[in-house]
């Protein structure tokens, strides 16, 4: 079965943990868009690995991760985290491709981001590794790819062409001083020699893996709502985080593609600037990020909090086609007397159903909720669903009524083992 899954918020819903749970159903392990602006944590025992670039699943020993064409990649973190798992006892030899269509992230792209977030006016929060630059350059048809720091010819063309216009850009208009051709050239010649043996056709291996019958999870970063299309523009990131994205960032078909899970966290998150519906006032959102631990797992940023919002969700299954959910950190709403739920947004006389487009509407709107009975906050943690509070139960089941998708894993903790499948 080829599994697509997606966080159907505004990334951190916890598709680590779900991703590291899944992976031991499949063979392979695919990322597909974004770089590292991910932070996706899994913890195993006692230790605790962040990933931001290698797919979740590397910990799963015996499984083949791919980071597909979609994704846009800075060798200097890859290398780390590539260092990170040998170090820890973990190969990745014949285990980890690359795709050669992967657009690299350049130091100038980095810096870019990060200039051009100065002068805007309203700034998106963008974490600033290069990401929006790098998929700019993608579609402005000057990237430059894995493929292209194998070879010193066309890495030396490229990155001439590129540094021209860059330093013009930096000088007018950011008063920096520019880059030098050597150091970067020799610094990605040295990347390229270094994966070169990783580096494959990832879209044929793929394929040719589902011809045999093998199982395919698709990793989704980031969330629906910072899709370039379908979020909240411009405070979104610039690759396609839906479901069809999978398929444009691997090369798979989408009549291969069997089923889209959903993670959602039980309210909530969001890092960086842009509308947030169901946001808390300030007492109340400190309160709830030191109880869920809310602070971001890339740049340390703490974390924007808020009720769970429906309208936007049940949008996110639309989107996505999603048939199935995972609800995340339910535990941290215990010990509420009464938790709210959004179901439509109204603005002035109207009712919204549905997620509006128009930013100024969107930074006005009023959520309208329901509002359900808490439940006790335990230190026994439920082992499967029947264990849970009524009320939890009963929270559960409204927010699967309201996406009209079925709940098919609870988490109510970090660990591994802190999961419950709803088939118990
Ligand atoms: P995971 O996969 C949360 C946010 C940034 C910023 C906006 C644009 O861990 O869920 P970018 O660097 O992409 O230009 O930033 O998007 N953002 C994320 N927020 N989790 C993520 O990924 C994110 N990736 C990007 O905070 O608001
Ligand atoms: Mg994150």
């Amino acid at each position: 079965m080829n599994i697509v899954l997606v966080g159907i918020q505004w990334g951190d819903e916890g598709k680590g943990k779900i991703i590291d749970i899944l992976s031991r159903k499949v063979d392979y392990i695919v990322r597909y868009q974004g770089g590292n602006n991910a932070g996706h944590t899994v913890v195993v025992g006692n230790k605790e690995y962040i990933f931001h670039l290698m797919p979740s699943g590397i910990l799963h020993k015996d499984k083949i991760c791919c980071i597909g064409n979609g994704v846009v990649i800075d060798p200097a973190v890859l290398l780390k985290e590539m260092e990170g798992l040998i170090n820890s006892g973990i190969s990745i030899d014949n285990r980890l491709k690359i795709s050669s269509l992967a657009h690299v992230i350049m130091p100038y792209h980095r810096i870019l981001d990060q200039l051009r977030e100065t002068k805007r006016k309203h700034k998106i929060g963008t974490t600033g590794s290069g990401i929006g630059p790098c998929y700019a350059d993608k579609i402005s048809r000057c990237g430059i790819r894995m493929a292209d720091i194998l070879s010193p010819e066309v890495l030396a063309d490229k990155l001439k062409d590129n540094l021209k216009e860059k330093n013009e850009i930096l000088r007018k208009v950011y008063k920096h001083k520019g880059f030098d051709f050597k150091p970067i050239y020799r610094e990605y010649l040295d990347y390229g020699k270094t994966f070169a043996s990783f580096v494959s056709n990832t879209a044929f291996i793929l394929n040719r893996a589902i011809d045999a019958k093998k199982d395919i999870l698709f990793e989704g970063a980031q969330g629906i709502f910072l899709d370039i299309d379908f979020g909240t523009y411009p405070f979104v990131t610039s690759s396609s985080t839906t479901s069809g994205g999978a398929c444009i960032g691997t090369g798979v078909s989408p009549v291969k593609i069997d089923k889209v899970i959903g993670v959602a966290k039980a309210y909530t998150t969001r890092v960086g600037e842009g509308p947030f519906p169901t946001e808390f006032s300030l007492g109340f959102a400190d309160f709830m990020r030191k109880k869920g631990n809310e602070f971001g797992a890339t740049t340390g940023r703490p974390r924007r909090c808020g009720w769970f919002d429906a309208l936007m969700t049940r949008e996110a299954v639309m989107l996505n086609g999603i048939s199935e959910i995972a609800i995340m950190k339910i535990d941290i709403l215990g010990g509420f007397k009464k938790i709210k739920v959004c179901t439509a947004y109204r603005y002035k006389s109207s009712l919204f159903k549905e997620f509006p487009h128009d930013l100024k509407v969107l930074s006005s709107i009023k959520p309208v909720y329901k509002e359900v009975q808490g439940w006790p906050e335990t230190l026994n943690k439920p082992k499967c669903y029947k264990d849970f509070h009524p009320n939890a139960k009963a929270y559960l089941k409204m927010l699967s009524d309201l996406l009209k998708a079925k709940i098919s894993m609870i988490s109510v903790g970090s660990a591994r083992d802190d999961t419950i499948f709803l088939d118990c």
